[in-house]
């Protein structure tokens, strides 16, 4: 069978008024149109700022029109909210965030089966919200898995499950909470669920946890040296992740296109406590 060659970019942070990282997502788009894979998929953190600037969305709808193939989106926290505990910004995902998100990208979670094997995304912001919706996504996500006809599994998520102990208990805005974490690698583990996709650490790392491979993304957009504090794994680098899907078989590599600047934003993050809150900076095009 050929295999389907799909590209994962993440955390693009995009935006008409603040756009600190579009050169980047230029190279991007030039790299996808000089060599087209099958499928984009982008795992959140389309918009630099969306809960403050909702022209962010209209605008980071626009920048995924021009990728030349098709392509599918996951929400993350900077298009959404974030999930309790929202110990950053305090402004946690709720059914108007998620409502402009939808205008924009449509479904929030979604199946797309090619060369063997079933893709899921899903908004992993509703995870630990409280919402309705987070035990409806739930719900739809155990039929998406058990209907997967002997396909193997890519899933799809904004965050890591875990930094670099699989066991943390602590409540923290960079992974999932230990109960949301055990639910889904017993999901994964149950379902063929052979490797788990992520960003939203600007870092790049493989990991493999209990024979579910975690594939940690770089952002397109920019990396925070030193970010988090002390952790031993990962690198601080910006790129996006290729993978090849075949029957049974899934390989992946990151690249980081030559023209990528690194845009280390550590500095602004000590300065700032966030980039969101950098002053405009317009896209002129
Ligand atoms: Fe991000
Ligand atoms: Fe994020």
């Amino acid at each position: 069978m050929a295999d389907f060659r799909l590209i994962q970019v993440s955390d693009p942070h995009l935006s008409r008024q603040k756009a600190y990282f579009q050169e980047n997502w230029e190279v991007f788009v030039a790299a996808m149109r000089a060599d087209p894979p099958d499928l984009i998929v982008v795992t959140g953190d389309l918009c630099f700022d969306a809960i403050e600037q909702p022209d962010d969305m209209a605008f980071a709808r626009e920048q995924m029109d021009r990728l030349p193939v098709p392509w599918l989106a996951i929400p993350g926290n900077h298009d959404v909210g974030d999930q309790w505990p929202d110990l950053k910004f305090k402004q946690p995902v709720d059914a108007a965030k998620r409502r402009l998100w939808m205008d924009h990208f449509g479904p929030d979670w979604w199946v797309s089966d090619h060369a063997g094997w079933r893709l899921v995304g899903l908004n992993a912001m509703l995870f630990d919200s409280g919402l309705p919706e987070e035990a409806e996504q739930w719900a739809w996500l155990d039929t998406a898995l058990e209907g997967r006809a002997g396909r193997d599994v890519l899933l799809f998520v904004h965050k890591p499950l875990y930094l670099d102990v699989p066991e943390t208990t602590a409540d923290s805005t960079l992974f999932y909470a230990a109960g949301t974490r055990r639910r889904l690698m017993d999901l994964a583990q149950r379902h063929a669920v052979r490797a788990i996709g992520s960003g939203h650490l600007h870092r790049r790392f493989v990991d493999a946890h209990h024979g579910v491979q975690l594939v940690w993304a770089p952002s397109s957009g920019f990396v925070m040296g030193g970010f988090p504090p002390r952790l031993p794994v990962g690198e601080t680098e910006v790129g996006y992740v290729e993978y090849r899907l075949g029957d049974g078989v899934l390989s992946h590599h990151f690249i980081r296109p030559p023209a990528f600047a690194l845009n280390d934003m550590s500095e602004t993050m000590a300065r700032l406590k966030s980039t969101v809150n950098l002053p405009p900076k317009p896209w002129l095009g």
